[in-house]
This record gives structure tokens, C-alpha cells and sequence, in this order.
């Protein structure tokens, strides 16, 4: 079951309501509109995948940081995965566990691992650097921290070279040659760091459960030669990065069971507490952003349908090529053709687009226009270019509804940087 559905009346429902009826009554466009229970379901496939492990479910709070969302996943059981020290206070905010959180990050600062350690969050070591600044914050907070070993282990996971992590040139964690001086490095400061475990990430939208295989048998390896040297570790984080069915093809990706199930075994071989980070899989699929029709144009052979969304409220086809998934919320005109389009945006940008080259009945002017799969990575990459200004957001409740879980922001709101200076 999901959350999104068009039947034969030709109208997009969400959970059973009408999109083009809650386009219609909310103060502006375009929006985000979310299933709560969705997010629900989604959270429980992960929670029974996980069935007979004991684990962490850390939602990486970088793919949506709406605040009623994480109070949600958090009553559901998640803990939450940080890269920065405003994303640790938000977590705190929103009520979770510190000690189900991973602080993860190949800049960290000081003041930010200062807070981490005062929380008893895990922390993830990313470099030499890094495990200073951590052993410089534990002194400060006067806390042992809790670490992992973020180690790249070097599986390719084709996908866009931009979300890929966990290959030998990327930016992030430390190389199999360098792990004989992180553990000395360990040992030598008892009192401020606590190896618990071992990290890996590989990178985002990954489609082949196998990569995933490969990786945690290089890294149950590697915890086999920490444990060796004495060390008693009991954590194996893998990541997040399972990928979604954005193109709505019908083809049968795979799910959280099926990731969990490729490890399943190896964890339970060294007994191994088992961290997932998932962001855009808990939460990509239970928003679209709802846009209206500006207009229709034609220069040349090109088509293009003009919306009132654009690169600023989702950035993910201008920054990655990335399709999402392109629908009307009503039935178009009777005598509507169909054609192939570009759905554009109004910024000054030629970058700026929705989705290129889609076969869509001509929509009427003022009708409205979704963009699917817009949970993960679009609000949280939004930006006020051309004072666009962020977007409100909404969500469809369990009782059916409509409620909104942030403001969108104003003019006022940019007018208030320039107060007083
Ligand atoms: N853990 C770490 C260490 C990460 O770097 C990430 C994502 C995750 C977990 C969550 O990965 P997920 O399950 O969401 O794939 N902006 C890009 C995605 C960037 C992902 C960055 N890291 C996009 O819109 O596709």
C-alpha cells in the first residue's frame, strides 16, 4: 500500500484525498505534502526486517529535518545519524536518545564533538585530525566518547559519482593502511575514546543488495583484526544508501528485508549489534512536492510546462540529473494532447528544471503538477535563490487530515538578517 495513488477518476489521491482539493485550500504554492502514515509504514518495514538483531535504526536526519517528522520517527523507535552540531540539537529537540545517535562527518568541529561528548552520542572517526579533535573534546566535556571506526572499504556502489562515499578516492574515512595507527592511537588514549565499533557508508540510492554483502564481509574482517589486537568491539555500522523506485517502473527493487536479510548472517556470526543509517528509504516516498501550472509554451520543438516550483524548492534534477517522477493531480482537459515536455521552474536559470522530456497530457493553466519522491533530499537542499523562499509543509494524518508541520517562509522572514545592523 502506498501513500500516493491515482484510480480511474484520473485524480491523484493522497491517503485517500484529493491532492488537487488540498492544493486548493492551503495559502500558497508550491508545497510539500507528506503521509504520516507512511512514514509509519516505512519505519515498520525496516523494524521488521530487523527482527531477531538487536540494532539501531539512526534516520540520517540530513535527508528531511522537519522537526514534526523527526518527533515522529523518534516515537517509532529511531535514533538519528548527525553531520553537524545543529542537526545534534535538533535531534535533541525533537526527543531522542543521544545514545542512539552517531555523529558522523569528515569536518567536524570542536565546539560541535564538544556537544556530542557532553550527549554520550557515538562518534565515528574520519581521520587523524578527527580523532584528535574528538580526544580534545572528551577532555573538554570530561566524557569518554563512545567511536567507531569510519573505514572506506573500498566497494564500488554505482550510482552517481556525486553520492558515491565509500570508494578509494572519496573524501571520507580512513584507508585499510592507516588502521594499525588509529588503533595504537585508540590505545594510547584510554580515558577519552571507547572503540565500539566499525563504520562504513558507500554511498546513496544504491539498487544491488549485494554491494552491501561485499562490504559488511570486508568489514566483519576488519573487526575480526580490531578484536584481535583486544579491542572489545560490538558494533558494526553499515550505512545507509538503499535506493527507491523514482522512475515508478514498476521494476522490483530491492527492500529494507532484503538488505537486512544479505547481512543478516554475518552479523549474527560475530554477534554484532547492527547500525543502519537510512535516510531517503524511511522518507523519500512519502512526500510530493505539489506545484501549480503557470503555463504552457513552445519554442521551437521544445515544449515546456512552467511551474511555480523550481531548482530552489528541489534542486536533485539540476544537481544530479536525478528524475523524479512527474504527474497531474486532475484529469486533464477533454481535449488535451499529449506531448513531451520539459516542466521548468521560474528561476533566471537554465538549470533550472523539474524533469526533462516527458511524454504528459498539455495541462490546463492553474491546474496542478506533482513532483514524487520528494521526502528525501529536497527541502533539506532547498535555498531562497531569487527569494523564492522556502516552502510550507503539510502532512495527511492518520485520521485523514491535512495539517501543516512548518510555515512556509516569507519576505519578512529574509527582511529580518538586515534588522539592526
Ligand atoms: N550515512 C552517511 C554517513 C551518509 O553520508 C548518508 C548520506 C546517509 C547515511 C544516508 O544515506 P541514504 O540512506 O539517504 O542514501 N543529496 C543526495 C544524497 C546525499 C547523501 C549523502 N549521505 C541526493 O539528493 O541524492
Amino acid at each position: 500500500q502506498h501513500c500516493f495513488a491515482k484510480p480511474e477518476d484520473g485524480y491523484l489521491y493522497c491517503e485517500g484525498i484529493r491532492v488537487h482539493e488540498i492544493m486548493e485550500s492551503v495559502e500558497r504554492r508550491p508545497f510539500y505534502l507528506y503521509s504520516k502514515p507512511q512514514i509509519t509504514r516505512n519505519v515498520e518495514a525496516y523494524r521488521d526486517a530487523l527482527e531477531g538483531l538487536t540494532s539501531i535504526i539512526g534516520y540520517a536526519i540530513k535527508a528531511n529535518n522537519n522537526l514534526k517528522i523527526l518527533e515522529h520517527l523518534r516515537q517509532l523507535g529511531c535514533g538519528a545519524v548527525l553531520v553537524s552540531g545543529n542537526e545534534l540539537k535538533l535531534a535533541l529537540r525533537a526527543g531522542f536518545d543521544p545514545t542512539r545517535c552517531i555523529f558522523n562527518g569528515n569536518g567536524k568541529i570542536l565546539e560541535d564533538l564538544v556537544l556530542a561528548a557532553q550527549e554520550g552520542v557515538f562518534v565515528n572517526i574520519d581521520s587523524e585530525f578527527d580523532l584528535e579533535n574528538i580526544v580534545a573534546a572528551a577532555r573538554i566535556a570530561g566524557k569518554r566518547v563512545n567511536v567507531l571506526l569510519r573505514i572506506n572499504p573500498d566497494v564500488d556502489p554505482q550510482v552517481h559519482p556525486y553520492v558515491a562515499t565509500g570508494n578509494k578516492s572519496s573524501k571520507f574515512g580512513i584507508r585499510n593502511e592507516k588502521l594499525q595507527w588509529f588503533l595504537d592511537a585508540v590505545k594510547e588514549n584510554p580515558n577519552e575514546l571507547k572503540l565500539v565499533g566499525a563504520h562504513c557508508h558507500l554511498g546513496s540510492t544504491i539498487t544491488k543488495v549485494d554491494i552491501f554483502r561485499d562490504a559488511a564481509t570486508i568489514m566483519i574482517n576488519y573487526i575480526d583484526q580490531i578484536r584481535d589486537q583486544g579491542f572489545e568491539v560490538d558494533y558494526l555500522n553499515i550505512g545507509g544508501g538503499l535506493g527507491i523506485d523514482y522512475y515508478h517502473s514498476g521494476a522490483i527493487l530491492p527492500k529494507p528485508r532484503d538488505l537486512i536479510d544479505t547481512v543478516r548472517d554475518l552479523v549474527l556470526s560475530r554477534g554484532l549489534n547492527l547500525i543502519i543509517e537510512p535516510g531517503r528509504s524511511l522518507i523519500a516516498n512519502t512526500c510530493c512536492l505539489v506545484n501549480r501550472v503557470t503555463g504552457v509554451k513552445t519554442n521551437g520543438s521544445k515544449n515546456f510546462i512552467v511551474v511555480d516550483g523550481s531548482m530552489a524548492e528541489l534542486i536533485r534534477p539540476s544537481l544530479y540529473d536525478a528524475y523524479q517522477h512527474i504527474e497531474l493531480v486532475s484529469p486533464p482537459p477533454s481535449d488535451a494532447d499529449i506531448a513531451t515536455y520539459d516542466v521548468v521552474g521560474p528561476v533566471c536559470e537554465s538549470a533550472d528544471f523539474l524533469g526533462k522530456a516527458r511524454e504528459l497530457p498539455t495541462p490546463a493553466k492553474g491546474s496542478g503538477l506533482v513532483v514524487h519522491d520528494a521526502g528525501a533530499y529536497c527541502m533539506s537542499m532547498a535555498s531562497t535563490y531569487n527569494l523564492k523562499m522556502r516552502p510550507p509543509e503539510y502532512w495527511v494524518e492518520d485520521d485523514g487530515s491535512v495539517s501543516k508541520i512548518r510555515h512556509g517562509e516569507t519576505f519578512e522572514d529574509h527582511i529580518r538578517f538586515f534588522e539592526g545592523l
